[in-house]
């Protein structure tokens, strides 16, 4: 295990974790559900956290109304090659996207820079510290008034649910899986004056939620 978080490289990146996602239920229909439920006025600079190959930034670009005319997306992630793809992907529906190859918790970047931050189903991939250096880093880069929109894992809505969801609990897969099972987020966030806007589930075990820099 990597201590920054579960780098996808390899076999089970790029295009290969695209037909996998699929599988999992984690395929454009989720990322355009998440992408409609932003409130935001249009925004020119984006930041993508633990991007991957690009999906969430990708149906953000699809959403009429979220990316200006001139906007770009930068992407971060520990592995170059789901970089390569997000690059291919997000670049071919007209919008410019830059990647970083590094932790979402060292932030290469100027304070207030970004109208809006995201992350999708990234945040479980990385250990408890690196989440909570994330948070601090993201209201650091984020403008005024600027939101973080985080889309990932939780304690499922029912019972049946949980049941399924059992291998990725803090029970059987450990301390990793508590942050996101007790839904620590909108604390930590609020700590760095990020306040909860919305809260919501886009399916049974994944929520969305949306903060706004209030300081
Ligand atoms: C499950 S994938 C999700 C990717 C993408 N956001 C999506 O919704 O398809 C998690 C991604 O986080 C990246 N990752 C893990 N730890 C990271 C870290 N500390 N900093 C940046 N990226 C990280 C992995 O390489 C992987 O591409």
């Amino acid at each position: 295990m990597i201590t920054k978080g579960n780098v996808f490289d390899g076999f089970l990146s790029g295009k290969m974790y695209d037909r996998l996602a699929g599988i999992f239920g984690f395929g454009p229909s989720l990322y355009k559900k998440a992408a409609e439920l932003i409130v935001i006025e249009q925004v020119q600079v984006i930041l993508d956290l633990g991007c991957g190959t690009g999906s969430f930034s990708a149906a953000i670009v699809d959403t009429a109304n979220i990316v200006g005319t001139t906007g770009e997306i930068h992407g971060v992630d520990l592995s170059k090659k789901q970089l390569d793809i997000a690059k291919e992907k997000v670049e071919a529906k007209g919008v410019q996207f830059v990647p970083h190859l590094c932790s979402m918790d060292e932030l290469p970047f100027s304070s207030s820079t970004f109208d809006l931050v995201i992350s999708s189903l990234a945040f479980h991939a990385t250990n408890p510290s690196v989440r909570r250096m994330t948070i601090k880093e993201t209201a650091r880069v984020l403008k005024r008034n600027g939101s973080f929109v985080l889309v990932d894992m939780t304690r499922p809505k029912t019972i049946f649910t949980r049941l399924l969801y059992l291998p990725f609990s803090p029970i059987v897969y450990g301390e990793s899986a508590r942050d996101n099972w007790n839904n620590v987020f909108p604390e930590l966030c609020e700590n760095e004056h990020l306040a909860l806007k919305t809260d919501k589930f886009v399916n049974s075990f994944v929520r969305f939620q949306q903060y706004v820099k209030t300081k």
